[in-house]
């Protein structure tokens, strides 16, 4: 038998993230308990991605570093689960003895009994590698514990795009859209236990329902449907294709104001040949015009975006136009990243790749770029009042370690969260108070210093906002909260 003590990592995107909170409160609700440090725990978990860069390796490093952490110790059980576990499958159990399971995006809902079981039995090991015809629905056991003022809800897994560089379609799957009537009923149940900002997740949210999987609602339906739940005061979504965006979307922008003025919309490259070779399917006039349709729909909403520089066969004539359209545009936050080639993509094919030195600058010029408007767009915010929920202490008070970003990839500018980090364990609690955290509409982390002892957790108050750091914003409180 195996102590129940697990310990979570987890790489790559939101939807990662969220498939480990699952996994977390699934594994609580099974007995098993969290450790508070990694070399505590008999059972680690790593929830692996394989977007970009070299992850199996750094997935093969992990294993390593935890097989001289245990050393000597026969009480130890590895999971690897995600992208890189869809790829790589039971390849794992050749090279690691420890790891004895490993699941895909579609094993996941499995997983837990898995490790239950494996606990148990511990000559055999397991893989949940299968793709499901059909949404992998989760059992949603909620323990008795802290409520987020901010979660998310899976609508869809898979991708069905096949964009040239990307590896989604084959890692996740095709898309599969979950039943309205399981979205609608999840947050109805987390905005009832006091969750009151919801973000809806999926590959290409644009494109829920329409797949074989679908119930025939369209995701506009499923929007305004969502934005009448009770309690519900933001509502957020990502990630949305261009190509997919309908009106009746760009309308709800306007006319539900708990849909939160702020929308991912990946542009990846402002050249329309290169859009062309990345099989994106939009051209720069097409996405101008969806960002003048959502601007004239909801005029404060704020532009994020995904850029890859340096793919196969861009000239600088192509990368100045992605710069040009994103000073044009104003994103407020982008996510960029070199072009990775990921195998078995219709990109990794192509001639004319771009040398990593020319990728590198395009990026440093994109990514200086974009952290002085980001600057200037978090400068602007300074003597306004906004409303902010928060989401918990700032973290120097509540003696947690200011943890490394596990998954900030390489060249992306604009991830808020190391930097975020950063200044929170900045902050310094003046005597007799405490500094809060929680986030305007738009997403933007907010510090406030508050009177010691106002549980702020899940709560809204109207924030004067004094300061703009590189990354976050610092104010006053103004009334009280509700
Ligand atoms: N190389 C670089 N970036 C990539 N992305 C996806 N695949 C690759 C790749 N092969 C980026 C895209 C996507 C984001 C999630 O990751 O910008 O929108
Ligand atoms: Fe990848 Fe394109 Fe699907 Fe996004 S839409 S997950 S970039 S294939």
């Amino acid at each position: 038998m195996i102590e129940r003590m697990f310990h979570i990592m987890t790489f790559g995107c939101q939807m990662n993230a969220n498939d480990s909170d699952w996994l977390r409160r699934s594994l609580f609700s099974r007995g098993f308990t969290e450790a508070e440090k990694p070399e505590d725990a008999s059972v680690f978990i790593l929830n692996t991605c394989s977007v970009r860069e070299k992850p199996e390796q750094k997935v093969y490093s992990l294993l390593g570093r935890i097989q001289n952490m245990t050393q000597g110790r026969e009480d130890v059980l590895v999971a690897v689960g995600g992208c890189v576990a869809q790829q790589v499958g039971r390849g794992f159990f050749n090279r690691f003895r420890q790891v004895r399971l490993v699941f895909g995006t579609d094993g996941l809902a499995s997983a837990p009994q898995a490790l239950d079981r494996l606990t148990e039995e511990t000559q055999l090991r397991m893989s949940l590698l299968d793709f499901s015809d059909e949404y992998p629905e989760k059992e949603q056991d909620w323990t008795d514990g802290e409520v987020p003022a901010a979660g998310f809800v899976n609508i869809m897994q898979g991708c069905d795009n096949f964009c040239a560089y990307c590896i989604v379609p084959y890692t996740r799957g095709r898309q599969k859209s979950r039943s309205t009537a399981a979205i609608l009923e999840e947050c109805r149940a987390m905005a009832a236990r006091g969750t009151r900002d919801i973000t809806l997740l999926g590959q290409n949210v644009n494109s829920f329902g329409q797949d074989a999987h679908g119930d025939g609602t369209s995701f506009a339906e499923l929007l305004h449907s969502v934005a009448d739940t009770e309690g519900l005061l933001r509502l957020r979504f990502v990630t949305s294709h261009p190509k997919d965006i309908a009106d009746e979307v760009i309308e709800a922008f306007g006319s539900r104001t708990n849909i939160c003025p702020r929308l991912h919309l990946p542009m990846q490259s402002g050249s329309d040949e290169v859009l062309r070779r990345m099989g994106r399917k939009y051209d720069m006039a097409r996405y101008r015009s969806i960002v003048d349709k959502l601007r004239a729909a909801r005029p404060d909403l704020q532009l994020t975006t995904d850029i890859i520089v340096g793919f196969p066969g861009e000239t600088e004539d192509d990368f100045q136009q992605t710069l040009a359209a994103a000073r044009e545009i104003g994103f407020a936050q982008s996510f960029s990243f070199n072009y990775s080639d990921r195998p078995g993509t219709k990109a990794e094919m192509l001639a004319d790749k771009v040398s990593k030195e020319v990728m590198q600058d395009r990026l440093q010029r994109y990514q200086d770029w974009q952290s002085e408007y980001t600057e200037q767009v978090l400068q602007s915010m300074v003597g306004k009042t906004v409303d902010v929920l928060f989401e918990g202490m700032s973290r120097r008070q509540t003696g947690q370690m200011v943890p490394e970003t596990p998954d900030s990839p390489k060249g992306t500018a604009g991830t808020a969260d190391a930097g975020d980090m950063r200044e929170a364990a900045g902050q310094q609690a003046p005597a007799g108070g405490e500094t809060w955290q929680g986030r305007d509409v738009y997403g933007q982390l907010v510090h406030v210093r508050l009177p010691e002892g106002m549980n702020m957790q899940g709560k809204c108050m109207s924030v004067r906002i004094c300061e703009a750091k590189k990354h976050s914003l610092t104010g006053e409180g103004v009334g009280d909260p509700w």
